[in-house]
């Protein structure tokens, strides 16, 4: 989904997180009491967001990179944060690390429409730098809610930063990546991230590896009989 460059009036999203989870502040969704898996729609959320200005990063963002794809995805794959492109374009992973993760794709026989892409960061931090703690603890309720709306089977995690906010751990990627984790209802697949591989050209074969093993869990958990 394209965005439009940031106009008009901004809304306050501040005013729907919650305390309950002291690590994560819950988005609350109007209309929605329990907010059960599946029960509120990406569009629901996306409403909530608005023209975010809860960081910086909202005055330097051309485009709010929300996420785009498949909203019953079995796989949800998060990255890191918009790049140049991306912010550009208003989508995930559209430049250089999106024709990489294009080809990783097809080794795990999925195509774009299949999956759902989203990152931990819904706009770009400038120059590409990383994620600071405190944009991650403002923008990450987004991500939370995504993922309960798509409540994928496995969602695979593009590098440190996804890994460590999806398994809630500091542990790093090498360590993690190449095998299938469980957290709560997810599988998880940490690997390595598409734009790494292009500058470390001896991680590919690695990320390989962990794409060819997606295809092959997903082949070994077929989808549930009334759950397609
Ligand atoms: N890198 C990411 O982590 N996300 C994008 O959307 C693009 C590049």
């Amino acid at each position: 989904m394209s965005e439009t460059p940031k106009r008009g009036r901004r809304r306050v999203v501040r005013t729907y997180l919650t305390e309950e989870d002291e690590t994560m502040p819950q988005l609350k969704i109007p209309g929605h009491e329990h907010q059960r898996p599946r029960e509120v729609t990406l569009e629901e959320i996306r409403d909530v967001i608005g023209d975010c200005h809860l960081c910086p990063l909202g005055e330097t963002r051309t485009n709010l990179v929300f996420g785009v794809g498949n909203p019953h995805a079995r796989v949800m794959f998060v990255g890191e944060a918009p790049g140049r492109n991306e912010d550009l374009q208003g989508e995930p992973f559209v430049g250089a690390a999106g024709q990489n993760l294009d080809g990783l794709l097809s080794l795990a026989g999925l195509r774009r429409e299949d999956v759902y892409i989203a990152n931990v960061l819904k706009c770009r931090p400038p120059g590409n730098r990383n994620p600071k703690p405190d944009e991650i603890q403002v923008c990450a309720p987004f991500l939370r809610e995504q993922i309960r709306s798509i409540w994928p089977d496995i969602i695979v995690c593009l590098g440190n930063f996804a890994s460590h906010f999806v398994l809630r751990t500091e542990v790093g990627i090498m360590s993690l990546r190449g095998q299938i984790h469980t957290t709560g209802h997810f599988a998880v697949l940490p690997t390595i991230h598409p734009a790494a591989a292009l500058y470390h050209r001896e991680w590919q074969e690695l990320i390989d590896h962990d794409f060819r093993l997606l295809g092959q869990w997903l082949q070994e958990h077929p989808v549930e009989e009334g759950d397609a």
